[in-house]
């Protein structure tokens, strides 16, 4: 079994699968998995809907960037993030220079169908989800793009996407030892 040598983040919009994916790798990996969303709402006390409602999106931002930096100083883990924290240029600076990225690519059908299951995004709320989910992906896919790894993300089962992530980051070199 492969051990982790520096922490593996996954990146993309909202849809794409980080958080199953990212729980099923650092199985796999035998690593911690954690949720940059979750560790936000735990040190806010309140549900992200909620800490948008009461306190903005800058707030939100703003608690994003420092859990995420706080996290990145953990021993290797498995982070997923929010949809629009590699938008941030500190935190992509701190991804890049401490660990590994790994964007999950997915189109936009697919971000559609999984983000319906859910109402707890406070951005899809009360718009047209096509048009916003567009909108999104428009602005943020070069941004995405300069992570260190593209996978794809796709209809198909969860475990597939796993297996792409674990070979890629083998090519890669760097994560694996
Ligand atoms: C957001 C994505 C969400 C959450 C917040 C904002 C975004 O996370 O951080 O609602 O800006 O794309 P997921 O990508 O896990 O849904």
């Amino acid at each position: 079994m492969k051990s982790l040598d520096k922490s593996v983040i996954l990146v993309g919009m909202m849809g794409a699968g980080k958080t199953s994916v990212g729980r099923r790798l650092a199985t796999t990996l035998g690593v911690p998995f954690r949720d940059a969303d979750i560790e936000i709402e735990e040190a806010a006390g309140c549900t992200v809907n909620e800490i948008f409602d009461r306190l903005g999106e800058p707030a939100f931002r703003e608690g994003e960037r420092k859990v995420i930096a706080r996290l990145l100083g953990e021993p290797p883990h498995i982070l997923a993030t929010g949809g629009g924290a590699f938008m941030d240029t500190e935190t992509r600076a701190r991804i890049k220079e401490r660990a590994i990225s790994v964007w999950l690519k997915a189109d936009l059908d697919l971000l559609l169908e999984r983000v319906s299951r859910k109402d707890t995004r406070p951005l899809l709320r009360n718009t047209d989800r096509r048009s916003t989910l567009q909108a999104l992906l428009q602005q943020r896919e070069p941004v995405y793009a300069e992570a260190d790894i593209t996978v794809l993300s796709d209809a198909g089962p969860q475990e597939t996407v796993v297996k792409r992530v674990l070979s890629a980051l083998e090519d890669y070199g760097g994560a694996l030892k």
